[in-house]
This record gives structure tokens, C-alpha cells and sequence, in this order.
């Protein structure tokens, strides 16, 4: 890890002459000195390399959106949507992230398989871009909702295709499987039947397979599948205006080649162009709902090691970050490389790094060869995506702070470390229980 990036969605730390893990020029001890650990630290310049990554390849008629899920922080979210992109929601509570980081609501879609009716109320109000329908019943309940708002509910139709995204199970979501969106097969008769109901503006199809995809070819076979379905649905008179081809790029933590964006975006891009003019039609418009590709690799978890416990099968390094702070580990086996912040005398051994909740499940990396001290630090990296936003107060641990680090050098703390008055705040003690 040098000064130079490889590529706009690779880490961006390097070392220094001293060998010093540094953000650009900011040091990351001086960062654990000023702020403490555990702190997710963020370079808004690899967010927006990354992001121009997309932007570039995209061309005029696409609109990139950032899935809030990954990093729902707001001043992620208004640097996203200051440099151009949309935003695809899951919730109320990410909608009103939107519109507290100053986002256009005209450029928001809103995914997920549950929403309720506030939900949608509030959507539709503030005038979302889409609504993307994951069933029948969603379907007729929007038009109701939007029928007693007076209102016409722009819609896509979010599609399984039944491909598998060669990714982990549990962030698998194309296949018949899985929980999410409408059998292709099946989606005909329900484009047809929404276009029999009142107060609904039909006006594309959607289809998200997965996360962390490495590979091109499901991104692919999907998108052939959603242009069979277009074909389809012309021959029945209804046009569609957009197509949102989902999100799911992976990106490298440990050694995964995923096609660059300008890759993945160029190919899509192309084969979409080929269908409008082999069909003699304009091109639709292209959404995307990127999360982890545009902040993953921006981020790190700086944390410091609190006791080491050597032993004679295993090494023990206890840090003060756990798996309520990055629960990828814990939940997905997911690999995070860790890093060393500053060198360290003793000899290099090998660790398992974990945190202090009282599980087994609490384990950040395993057997990582590492010199280690009590009190030094280490950097895990490729935490900006799904570190901060599934993070929890499991053991009633307070969740860490967050911190940005702008192209000029400069660090913003984007969220202070929570405090126990913050643990029980919504909480009460009921009067029975009094003394
Ligand atoms: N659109 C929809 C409808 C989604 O469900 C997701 C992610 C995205 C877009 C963004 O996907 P991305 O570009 O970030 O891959 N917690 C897991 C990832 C769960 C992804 C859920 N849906 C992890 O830590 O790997």
C-alpha cells in the first residue's frame, strides 16, 4: 500500500517515510489521540474517485444512486448527492436522511419488500422518483394509498430473474429463493394488472440479484433477462421509460478482481443501447442503486489494541472495536484486512483479532500475522460500507464515532462517539417500579 491507488475503489491509505498508516496527510494516531477509538474514519475523496468512477462511464440519460444502507451518514449522503448522484431508500427513516443532508426527493427510488403505508404516504407526498414493488399486494396498496391521496404513484416492477449472483447467501437476493421481488415469468400479468389500476403511473423495471458480485455475468445474464421482459411488454402496448439495473458491485477486500465500474457500466450501457435501437426506440433512461462500490474502500475502523492474550493453541489480540461495531465478520465470514497504524518492535506473530462482547461470534480477523502491543493500533480496513450502518449497542456498548477527512486534509467528526446518556434515553423505568 503506497501513495498511489491502483484504482478509484481501492484504499486509500498509505505509509508514510516512517511507515505511519496515514488518510492523505492526516495521521492515524494523531486521529486515535484527538478522538479516540473505536473511530470509522472516511476520506471524502475516495468517495468522490469512486463515485466519478460511475459518473464518467455513465453517459447522460443515468442516474447513479447511492443505497443509503451501506453508510446512511448524512454528510456521506449530501457529498454523494452533491456530486450528482440519487439515492435509493429502503425506509422512512433513510427518505428523511435524504432530505436532512438537503437531497432532491425527485431523485429518490424506494426500494425494499415491506413498506408500510405511512411510509409510502410520505413518499409519495414529497414526490419520489419511483416506488420500486416487490408484490402484488404492494401494488394494490400503493394505488390505494395514492388514489386517496389524489395523487399518481410513479412504479417499477422489481423482478427476480432466478439468477445467482455467485455471492454469499445472505446477500443473495436474485434467486427464486429469496424473499425479494416479482418471478420474472409471472411479471407480464402483473404489469398488465397494474396497468388496470387506478392512480399508478407504470414507468419501469427494476432488478437488484446481490451484493459484493465479482463478476460480470450476472450483471449480464440479468439485464438479458430484463430486456426479454421489455420486448414482452411492448408487444402488450406498455412502454417503459426506465430501467433500474440494481446495485451489487463488489469491491476487493481481500483479493477479488470485480470488473471496474467504467467495465460493468460500459457493458450494461452497451447492451441496453443495442436493445432501444434493434426495437427502433430512444434509449431509456438507466438507474443504478450502488452502496458498497461508492464508500467501502473509503473507510477504516481505527482501533486499539486493549490486552493481548498469548497462548499455546491460539493468540489472542482483544481490541476495543467488536463485532457490535463491524458485524460483517460475525454474520457473513467476511474477511477485513488489518493493518498495523504505526511499527511496532516486537516480532511478528499470529493473531486473532477480536473484540470484547461476551461471544465467540466476536472476532474482527483470524489468524492475521501482525506485531502487536498492548495500546497499539490497528486499521481495519474496507469498513465504510455496512460497518457503521449495522452497527449496534449489543453489551451496551456505545457506538463509535465517525469522522471525515476532506480533500483538504482537514478531519470533520460526522458523528461523536455515543455516550451512555444516549444508551438510555428512550428508555423508562415504569411507576410500578419505583421505590
Ligand atoms: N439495491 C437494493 C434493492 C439492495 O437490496 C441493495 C443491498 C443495494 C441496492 C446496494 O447493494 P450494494 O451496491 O451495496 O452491493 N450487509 C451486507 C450487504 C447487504 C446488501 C443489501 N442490499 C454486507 O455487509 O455485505
Amino acid at each position: 500500500m503506497n501513495d498511489a491507488r491502483p484504482c478509484a475503489l481501492c484504499p486509500p491509505f498509505h505509509r508514510n517515510a516512517e511507515q505511519e498508516l496515514m488518510c492523505g496527510q492526516v495521521s492515524l494516531e494523531k486521529i486515535a489521540q484527538d478522538y479516540g477509538t473505536p473511530t470509522f474514519v472516511y476520506s471524502a475523496q475516495a468517495i468522490e474517485d469512486a463515485y466519478q468512477a460511475f459518473a464518467a462511464a455513465a453517459g447522460p440519460n443515468v442516474l447513479i444512486c447511492y443505497a443509503l444502507k451501506a453508510n446512511p451518514n448524512i454528510a456521506i449522503v449530501r457529498l454523494l448527492g452533491r456530486l450528482g448522484a440519487g439515492f435509493d431508500i429502503v425506509s422512512e427513516g433513510e427518505l428523511r436522511r435524504v432530505l436532512a443532508a438537503g437531497g432532491d426527493p425527485a431523485r429518490i427510488v424506494f426500494s425494499g419488500v415491506g413498506k408500510t403505508v405511512e411510509e409510502l404516504k410520505t413518499a409519495l407526498g414529497l414526490g419520489i422518483k419511483c416506488i420500486n414493488v416487490e408484490s402484488i399486494a404492494e401494488l394494490e396498496r400503493i394505488s390505494e394509498v395514492a388514489s386517496s391521496m389524489g395523487l399518481i404513484a410513479p412504479v417499477s416492477l422489481r423482478v427476480n430473474p432466478d439468477i445467482d449472483a455467485e455471492t454469499h447467501p445472505y446477500i443473495s437476493t436474485g434467486l427464486k429463493d429469496n424473499k425479494f421481488g416479482i418471478a420474472i415469468e409471472d411479471a407480464p400479468a402483473v404489469y398488465q394488472h397494474a396497468a388496470s389500476l387506478p392512480s399508478l403511473n407504470v414507468c419501469g423495471i427494476d432488478c437488484h440479484i446481490g451484493s459484493q458480485i465479482t463478476s460480470l455475468g450476472p450483471f449480464t445474464e440479468a439485464l438479458d433477462a430484463v430486456l426479454r421482459l421489455a420486448d414482452q411488454l411492448r408487444e402488450m402496448g406498455l412502454s417503459i421509460k426506465h430501467l433500474d439495473l440494481g446495485g451489487g458491485l463488489g469491491i476487493c477486500y481481500q483479493d477479488e478482481t470485480p470488473p471496474s465500474p467504467e467495465l460493468l457500466l460500459r457493458t450494461l450501457l452497451q447492451r441496453v443501447s443495442a436493445w432501444a435501437k434493434a426495437c427502433g426506440q430512444d434509449m431509456p433512461q438507466v438507474l443504478f442503486e450502488f452502496g458498497r462500490a461508492l464508500v467501502g474502500n473509503a473507510g477504516l475502523l481505527l482501533s486499539r489494541v486493549e490486552v493481548l492474550k498469548p497462548g499455546e493453541h491460539k493468540n489472542f489480540a482483544v481490541i476495543d472495536a467488536a463485532m457490535n461495531d463491524l458485524m460483517r465478520p460475525a454474520l457473513y465470514d467476511a474477511w477485513h484486512d488489518v493493518r498495523t497504524v504505526s511499527p511496532v518492535s516486537s516480532p511478528a506473530q499470529t493473531w486473532d483479532i477480536v473484540g470484547p462482547v461476551c461471544e465467540s461470534g466476536d472476532w474482527l480477523a483470524k489468524s492475521r500475522h501482525l506485531s502487536l502491543a498492548p495500546g497499539s493500533l490497528v486499521a481495519i480496513l474496507s469498513a465504510g460500507a455496512y460497518g457503521m450502518s449495522m452497527s449496534s449497542n449489543y453489551n451496551s456498548r456505545p457506538r463509535a464515532a465517525e469522522l471525515l477527512i476532506d480533500a483538504q486534509h482537514e478531519v470533520h467528526l460526522i458523528r461523536r462517539r455515543e455516550r451512555f446518556e444516549d444508551l438510555i434515553a428512550a428508555e423508562r423505568i415504569p411507576p410500578f417500579l419505583n421505590p
